[in-house]
């Protein structure tokens, strides 16, 4: 059994755009202000891309039913990936929404440039420092541990995959079969 086509490309379009987003964040910390004002503006804007992809990936997930979890899976092995993928949906939401909240503490509520093409509007927050560095640390954690989840959640994968040998990973990619 596999996931429907819908749920494999928001999959791997958000996992790639997350990763990006790590990377641009972590990059942009050593650079120049002028520099980093740049970087930071694309992870905001991809950040909101993942918080919208991410939208779509749950009103996606609760109109179509995903395969039942693979038989192989031991009882304890079904529950640890069940407890996985429902914390993704909540820290998918979480991570981006602590950055635009932090965004928009910072700023006074400014919009969130989209690549040039068009503007989130700022969540409607006063310009506090205080404010601002407390979603900072919050968006900082959840990433933190979103981390954990995204090693955890690999590596159970892998092993399915390759010690396993259950086919775990064509469940979530393209094409014909089982
Ligand atoms: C940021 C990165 C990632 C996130 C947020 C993520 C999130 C998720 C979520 C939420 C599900 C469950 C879908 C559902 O039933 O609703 C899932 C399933 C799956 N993911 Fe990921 N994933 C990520 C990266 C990866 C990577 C790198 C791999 C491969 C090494 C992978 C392999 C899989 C597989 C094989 C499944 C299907 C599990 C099954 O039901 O058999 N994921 N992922
Ligand atoms: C899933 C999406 C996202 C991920 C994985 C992510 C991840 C990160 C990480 C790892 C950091 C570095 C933490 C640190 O300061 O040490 C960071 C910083 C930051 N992020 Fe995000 N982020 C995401 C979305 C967003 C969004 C949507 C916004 C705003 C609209 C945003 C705004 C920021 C800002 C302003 C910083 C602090 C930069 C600084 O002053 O050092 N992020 N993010």
């Amino acid at each position: 059994m596999k996931y429907s086509t819908g749920a494999i490309v928001l999959h791997w379009l958000i996992a790639v755009l997350i990763a990006l987003n790590y990377i641009g964040a972590w990059e942009a910390e050593d650079l120049a202000a002028a520099d980093k004002a740049y970087a930071m503006a694309g992870h905001k804007a991809f950040g909101m891309t993942i918080l919208a992809l991410t939208v779509l990936r749950i009103i996606w997930r609760l109109t179509h039913r995903p395969p039942p979890l693979s038989p192989t899976l031991k009882t304890w092995e079904a529950g640890l990936a069940k407890t996985v993928h429902s914390l993704f949906y909540l820290f998918t939401l979480g991570v981006p929404l602590m950055g635009w909240a932090l965004h928009s503490a910072a700023t006074g509520g400014a919009p969130v440039n989209a690549f040039g093409l068009f503007a989130y509007p700022g969540l409607p927050l006063a310009q506090d420092k205080g404010m601002a560095g407390l979603f900072h640390e919050l968006h900082e954690t959840l990433a933190t541990l979103m981390l954990v989840l995204i090693g955890l959640h690999v590596l159970g994968a892998l092993k399915h995959q390759f010690l396993d040998r259950s086919g775990e990973l064509r469940r979530m990619w393209f094409g014909r079969g089982q």
